[in-house]
């Protein structure tokens, strides 16, 4: 990853901007990185706050050999190489919540937006959209995130060296891709379960066309979240999910 570099001070977004390359042929481990974004987008049509030079703005392409409806996968792979590298520079002890969060200490400090295009039944592209708090102030956040978000410096009680984290980040990702490629996807599946702060707890989801409650108690081979209610068990693999405080 990362034989293609484009770099921008400032840009719209860089999943919008990797997306471009991809449609026009880049090759796959093309990364777009940003100091800042004016309109980071994040899942469910909301915003993504990307202030200058405070956080890790990355877009990542991949041509992945899985069918479209394994996308899902991609999101759950990222996560898994993204704790690892932020854990082993920082120290942090964060976790994974379902499907695409990085939570430290209950609060959010990664998001992830991967956007797809697939024509027939093959993927022409994967943009993987990583965002990450890296050294915010607790002042830095809008007054509508400040409660639920958090920066690594934050958690850590430090700056946290961007380029290092980065490094770190693209090197993992690169590590968990080709364990997928080689090995298929259960090694990754078992360390997402292993790292996931979902996964025994009771959520709420807020799904497109439901809203329910019950224990999150496992996740299948596609990524889907199994929760279980008074009414059997019930499959999720879109939409979110907040975890009830117990
Ligand atoms: C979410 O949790 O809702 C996902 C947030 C994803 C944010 C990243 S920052 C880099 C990339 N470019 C974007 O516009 N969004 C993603």
């Amino acid at each position: 990853l990362g034989r293609e570099v484009h770099y921008f001070s400032e840009i719209d977004s860089t999943n919008n901007a990797a997306k471009k390359l991809a449609a026009d042929g880049c090759p796959e481990g093309t990364i777009v990185v940003a100091e800042e974004q004016l309109t980071g987008r994040g899942r469910l049509a909301r915003g993504w706050y990307s202030p200058f030079g405070k956080g890790i703005w990355l877009s990542v392409v991949l041509r992945p050999p899985f069918a479209p409806m394994e996308a899902a996968k991609c999101t759950l792979m990222a996560a898994v190489g993204i704790n690892r590298a932020i854990n082993a520079v920082t120290g942090a002890g964060c976790g994974i919540k379902w499907p695409n969060d990085i939570l430290c200490k209950d609060r959010k400090v990664v998001g992830i937006l991967t956007e797809m295009s697939a024509e027939m039944d093959a993927i022409n592209y994967v943009v993987i959209g990583i965002g990450v708090n890296v050294n915010m102030e607790e002042q830095d956040f809008p007054e509508e995130i400040a409660a639920t978000a958090t920066s690594l410096a934050m958690a850590a009680g430090c700056r946290i060296p961007r380029m290092k984290l980065l490094t770190a980040i693209l090197a993992e990702l690169e590590n968990v891709y080709s364990t997928v490629k080689t090995s298929g996807f259960a090694p990754i599946l078992a360390e997402w379960k292993n790292q996931s702060v979902t996964l025994g707890q009771q959520v709420a989801v807020n799904g497109i066309d439901r809203n329910f409650t019950g224990l999150a108690v496992d996740i299948d081979a596609d990524g889907a979240l199994l929760i279980k209610t008074p009414q059997g068990i019930e499959r999720v693999l879109a939409g979110d999910v907040s975890i009830r405080p117990s």
